[in-house]
């Protein structure tokens, strides 16, 4: 961590390239007091992150399925999305508090879950989850995190869990007790992974877990797997096929319904008819989701899919997005479409990369900062306010 500078300048301590620098802390900026400033954008971080990155590991956090179609296809329909700002509504500074499952929230933004975050910094898992606490956001800890899930609720703060259906269902009974006692306050079931997308730069790479980043939730779940680096093959890959269990069906989404009274939400629904089915099954959010492009290569864009989904739920259950957030005005183009909140996935491990907590911290203030500036132009009051703007979808 760079020592606090004591000038306007912002002091460099870490190269990075075309010209970007890990700025030092700023003391005399509100809200960088952790010791971190933002640059501009997050995907700016995302530069800052690539050069402290080992290329395989960059090619893990930000690589899609197949030929990285569906990945595309997420910014591109965030894109095309224009919103009708509104004019003279006599709002000064709005609001960011948004209500999603389970609570009320600084803002509408949950951070997504992800696997290994120790691979990106030592602070990992417990990193995110304090910037995600003092962010006032939800942290939502995987399943496939690489500190065990006592330990990042440990660390305060809302937490969710997020459930990997796994082949044997007493581990599965296992995880949720242990989140629960833990402390999670919802729970996020992902159904969009039967098996693992096939992810071509991690075969290339040869992809395999360094020694010190493991599955820290599953002792005993064939965690050796994910270490044995071959090349042409992603161990990754090779370990989830071994533990996860590909036939996850409606039933078992109602067995979790009845055994968890957490606020349930379920992730990777696309299809408007699946939505209505897990609304019925009495879920309390579905997650526009195509796992930020890396499972079904050529499934939709989810800002395509979300106001079809939107309608069909009805207010019948809450509907998030993710997959491609990358602003504050991405958040607002969810919202105007008609979500109640999004996911950020890549962005905020570009962030831990490149500062740890304090860097996600940095990341999360400046989403805030965005979208509070989003909501001012367009005229909202609040992010209620923004689910009533109108869109245009352009080609
Ligand atoms: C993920 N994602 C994911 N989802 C999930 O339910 N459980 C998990 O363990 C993981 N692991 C994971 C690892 C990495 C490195 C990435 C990039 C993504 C998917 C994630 O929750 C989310 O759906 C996408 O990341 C959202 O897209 P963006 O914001 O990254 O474009």
């Amino acid at each position: 961590m760079a020592e606090p500078a004591t000038t306007d300048a912002p002091a460099v301590d870490t190269a990075a390239p075309d010209g970007w620098t890990v700025p030092a802390a700023r003391p005399d900026v509100p809200g960088t007091d952790a010791g971190f400033v933002a640059p501009p954008s997050l995907a700016d971080f995302g530069e800052l992150a690539r050069a402290v990155l080992p290329p395989e590991v960059w090619d893990f956090v930000n690589g899609g399925s197949g030929t990285e179609t569906t990945l595309a296809a997420n910014r591109a329909a965030l894109d095309r999305v224009a919103v009708l700002p509104r004019v003279l509504t006599g709002v000064d500074t709005p609001g960011t508090e948004a209500t999603l499952p389970g609570g009320s929230f600084a803002m509408p933004v949950a951070v997504a879950p992800m696997a290994y975050q120790k691979l990106l910094h030592p602070d990992g898992e417990v990193g995110l989850a304090a910037a995600a606490r003092a962010a006032g956001v939800p942290y939502v800890a995987s399943t496939l995190g690489s500190t065990p899930i006592e330990e990042v609720t440990a660390a305060g703060g809302p937490v969710w869990f997020q459930l990997y259906w796994l082949r044997d269902r007493g581990m599965v009974a296992d995880l949720l007790d242990r989140a629960q006692a833990a402390g999670c306050t919802a729970l996020m079931v992902t159904v969009d992974v039967p098996v693992l997308g096939r992810r071509l730069r991690d075969a290339r790479n040869g992809f395999a877990l360094p020694p010190h980043v493991t599955a820290a939730n599953l002792p005993g779940g064939r965690n050796d797997l994910a270490h044995q680096g071959t090349p042409g093959v992603s161990a990754v890959a090779v370990h989830t096929g071994a533990v996860f269990a590909p036939a996850l069906s409606w039933a078992d989404l109602a067995w979790l319904r009845e055994r968890t009274p957490l606020p349930l939400l379920v992730k990777g629904i696309l299809d408007p008819r699946d939505a209505v089915l897990a609304a019925e099954t009495g879920v309390d959010a579905v997650v526009v989701s195509n796992h930020g492009g890396r499972q079904l290569d050529g499934a939709p864009a989810t800002a395509t899919v979300l106001p079809e989904v939107v309608a069909a739920v009805g207010e019948r259950c809450a509907v998030l997005l993710d997959s491609g957030v990358r602003s504050g005005s991405d958040v607002l183009r969810a919202l105007a479409l008609g979500a109640s909140g999004v996911l950020v996935g890549r962005p905020m491990l570009w962030a831990l990369a490149a500062g740890g907590r304090a860097g996600a911290e940095a990341a999360l203030a400046l989403l805030a900062a965005e979208l509070r500036d989003a909501l001012t132009l367009a005229g909202c009051a609040d992010p209620a306010a923004a689910r009533q703007l109108r869109t245009l979808v352009g080609d």
